[in-house]
């Protein structure tokens, strides 16, 4: 048994959490039951990003003071996390006084990697990210993502040499031995790499004062991805605890591709700085969109999961959002492409295969006569193996199909007309236990669903009262 540790983004508390949020935390969750699957012991974290300028903001415009701003906040996304049906075995705050202290013990182990400048330069709050002067001037000063001006900023700060360990990086990234995902963000990230200026780690207290203080520097406090990304250990409880050397390096980190870049650069850089291992795989998904266009309040077009767990099942949502929403590349999430899915493939493919199976064996009293071996499929495993979980369901999802072709092409009912009895217990037992062998991949997908099909066909037989995926 492996030990497989796994980890998802830290969403910002300055909002509520939204449909875009769900795909770090379902791709992660399918990660997770995957593994355990396969018989690897699993480590499932989430958490809360609660410091920096937007947050601080955000608090400070609703009136309320920060620290009960984001605890509402992380309030909201933990139940959204739970309705995902999100299996996490640790969850950080990085308002925690022990992620707070351990950050500040990270900060005094990088002393070496870090100095005192001036920085005067362009910021943008909606990143809480540096822009450099070339940025500035190929967006003509306005963030592409926020739609707001660059701010200016001319202050002191501490810097992570990031020139220390640029070489090791790239060769680790070329290499695959920090393995990037999707292969075609590698050379993006190589060149952003090889472009990187050192950055900046801290921020003067006189012009935000939330966030973690610089040990030894009362007029400092980190900048808000500095401690955001030290979560990943602090978690595990980093410098000290044997978890931590038990867990780490990660095997898969899950993040969009926003925030590719500091999981790329300024992470490993940290990383190598405390002489650590980089993780091994990170996986950068892509972006939800309605109608090829960024979902937004102002546009109305934002489609919200609580909505569509309650209204069809969680299941449903989890088909959708794994199998059609791709998982590298920006997908779209419609009511109407999401209905027609739900119809014609949950409720058809699925719910009436199990619908007329489960009948047929009731009808004429068969039940299994073998268990079956639940052994998963050479391609499915090919597929899981590199992530590529969207293909993998679609994989499975043809293997769905055709035992409805079978059971067309077989003719079961035929058979019971004639009183063919050993000829109908042979179809039906094999296609019983193709279902249940193909149930085992679903698993990691649609698990609740997975659980009824196996208690549906386990011991006597009996059709399910309701449809599994009734049609609205
Ligand atoms: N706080 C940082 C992450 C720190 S991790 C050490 C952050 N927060 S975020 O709230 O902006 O985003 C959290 C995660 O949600 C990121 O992986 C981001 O890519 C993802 N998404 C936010 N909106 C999204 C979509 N519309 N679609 C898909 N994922 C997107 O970045």
């Amino acid at each position: 048994m492996t030990k497989k540790y796994i980890t998802t983004a830290i969403p910002y508390m300055n909002g509520d959490p939204h449909i875009g949020h769900a795909l770090d935390y379902c791709l992660a969750d399918v990660c997770a039951r995957y593994y355990r699957l396969r018989g690897d012991e699993v480590r499932l974290q989430a958490g809360a990003d609660e410091h920096g300028s937007k947050i601080w903001q955000k608090a400070i415009d609703s009136g309320i003071s920060v620290q009960n701003f984001v605890d509402t906040k992380t309030e909201a996304f933990i139940k959204f996390i739970q309705k995902l049906g999100i299996k996490y075995t640790d969850y950080v705050r990085t308002t925690d006084t022990e992620h707070e202290k351990r950050v500040q013990e990270i900060w005094q182990r990088l002393a070496d990697h870090i100095y005192l400048d001036t920085y005067e330069g362009w910021y943008c709050t909606g990143c809480e990210r540096f822009i450099t002067n070339k940025e500035y001037e190929e967006n003509n000063g306005v963030c592409p993502d926020h739609l707001k001006p660059y701010e200016k900023l001319k202050e002191e700060n501490y810097y992570l040499r990031i020139a220390d360990f640029k070489e090791e990086i790239a060769a680790a990234i070329e290499k695959d031995e920090m393995l990037i995902l999707p292969e075609f963000r590698k050379k993006e990230i190589l060149k952003l790499l090889a472009d990187s200026p050192d950055v900046s780690i801290s921020r003067p207290r006189t012009q935000l004062e939330w966030g973690i203080p610089v040990p030894g520097d009362d007029t400092q406090v980190m900048y808000v991805w500095m401690d955001a990304l030290a979560n990943y250990i602090t978690v595990l409880g980093y410098p000290e605890a044997t978890d931590f050397t038990e867990w780490w390096p990660a095997a898969a980190q899950f993040v969009g591709k926003d925030i590719l870049r500091f999981h790329a650069i300024i992470w490993p850089a940290m990383l190598l700085g405390l002489g650590l291992p980089l993780p091994k795989v990170l996986v950068s998904h892509g972006m939800v969109l309605a109608d090829g266009q960024k979902m937004s309040k102002s546009i109305g077009n934002v489609v919200n999961p609580t909505e569509v767990i309650d209204r069809y099942s969680l299941d449903a949502f989890r088909y959708y959002f794994l199998r059609h929403i791709d998982t590298f590349a920006d997908s779209d999430f419609t009511w109407e492409k999401f209905e027609n899915a739900y119809n014609n493939e949950l409720a058809n493919d699925l719910g009436n295969l199990v619908q007329r199976l489960a009948a047929m064996c009731a009808k004429n009293g068969i039940a299994l006569e073998r268990e079956p071996d639940l052994a998963l499929d050479e391609k499915y495993i090919q597929l899981m193996d590199k992530f590529e979980y969207a293909r993998a369901f679609d994989y499975v999802w043809e293997l769905v199909q055709g035992l409805n072709k079978r059971i067309d092409d077989e003719k079961p009912w035929v058979l019971a007309k004639n009183g063919e009895m050993e000829k109908l217990k042979t179809c039906l037992n094999g296609i019983v236990t193709d279902l249940l062998n193909t149930n085992q991949m679903l698993q990691p997908f649609i698990p609740a669903t997975a659980e009824k099909l196996k208690e549906i066909f386990a011991g006597k037989i009996e059709p399910p009262k309701q449809p599994l995926f009734p049609k609205n």
